[in-house]
């Protein structure tokens, strides 16, 4: 792609990312505008990009793209006030970055040339180190077709790759990303909880454990799924199971009801793995069985 005026609004995690990667690969956004002075400061200096709030500079009613890199609820309002405005035309793209919405359900009835989503699949913290590694990053992309090709082209300067997905895939879609990383989180925190609860605290242990997942997503990379699993459910060891459950019995019962809930899903892989005997795994399928109502967990 030769050119692309893109202008950027918004200067949360997202907006800084994006903007300072197109800056750094060469194709630095037209301008960006947030609301508060402050922050488009902040954002604008950190990307090399002229910033502005207030008043809609030229700078956006000439750009070809305009991304909207603000609050998932803020989108669709701030396009109809741009557009109120007169701020919009038919020879612009609309795109945004809410990654469980659909293009046309965040700028419906506008006219303008394209509608598209942009939305890397990162969880972007430090803008800093997603710029780092933009060129490994997967973006989602929907839209009609001028929306999907400029979302496309910037995913192309970005040196990146992009994942095309229909309108009524997008909810899965970002259901199926949350899991993969915002559980993840919540699983790491599962696991401190129950390591906690057996008196056993402190960052050696967060860290020990966040090298355990790190090995484990790495096992995925190279074997794939089942093939990485390990552990007492794949060599169907009922009686490991058995005390894992005696463990954690003694916390909340929510940590023991995600220890059934994700053993049931390691038993399918362990199962498609094959290495253990059907008898065993049968064992292991009756111990994560949720119990009657009232009646204590098995120990
Ligand atoms: N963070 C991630 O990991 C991630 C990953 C992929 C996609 N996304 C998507 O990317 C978009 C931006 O996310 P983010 O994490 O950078 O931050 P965010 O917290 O979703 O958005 C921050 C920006 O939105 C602005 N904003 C909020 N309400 C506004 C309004 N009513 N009018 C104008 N601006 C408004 C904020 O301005 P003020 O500073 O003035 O409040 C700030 O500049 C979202 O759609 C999000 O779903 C996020």
């Amino acid at each position: 792609m030769s050119s692309l005026s893109v202008f950027v609004l918004g200067a949360g995690p997202v907006a800084m990312a994006l903007a300072g990667a197109l800056t750094k690969v060469g194709h630095p956004p037209t301008g960006l505008w947030a609301r508060r002075g402050e922050a488009a400061k902040r954002a604008g200096e950190f990307a090399g990009v002229p910033y502005v709030s207030g008043d809609w500079p030229d700078a956006l009613r000439e750009a070809e793209v305009i991304l909207f890199a603000v609050r998932d609820d803020a989108i669709g309002a701030l396009a109809k006030r741009l557009n109120n405005d007169g701020v919009l035309s038919s020879s612009q793209v609309l795109l945004h970055c809410a990654g469980s919405r659909s293009a046309e359900s965040e700028f419906a009835r506008l006219d303008v040339r394209g509608k598209g989503l942009l939305h890397p699949l990162r969880a972007i913290v430090s803008p800093a180190e997603t710029i780092a590694s933009i060129a490994s990053t997967t973006f989602g992309v929907e839209g009609d077709e001028a929306g999907r090709r400029a979302a496309e082209g910037v995913v192309e300067v970005l040196g990146a790759t992009f994942m095309a997905l229909q309108s009524e895939q997008v909810a899965a879609y970002h259901a199926a990303a949350a899991i993969a990383s915002n559980y993840l989180v919540g699983l790491l925190d599962l696991a401190e909880d129950v390591l906690s609860q057996a008196g056993i605290k402190g960052e050696a242990a967060q860290e020990a454990f966040v090298n355990l997942a790190q090995g484990a997503l790495d096992n995925v990379r190279r074997s794939g799924i089942p093939g990485a699993l390990t552990g007492p459910i794949r060599r169907g060891d009922s009686a490991t199971v058995k005390a894992h459950m005696a463990a954690l019995a003694i916390g909340p019962t929510e940590n023991l009801d995600l220890y059934r809930a994700l053993g049931q899903r390691s038993l399918a892989l362990s199962r498609e793995c094959g290495d253990a005997e059907e008898a065993k795994l049968q064992e292991i399928s009756e111990l994560l069985r949720e119990p009657p109502s009232g009646d204590p967990p098995k120990s």
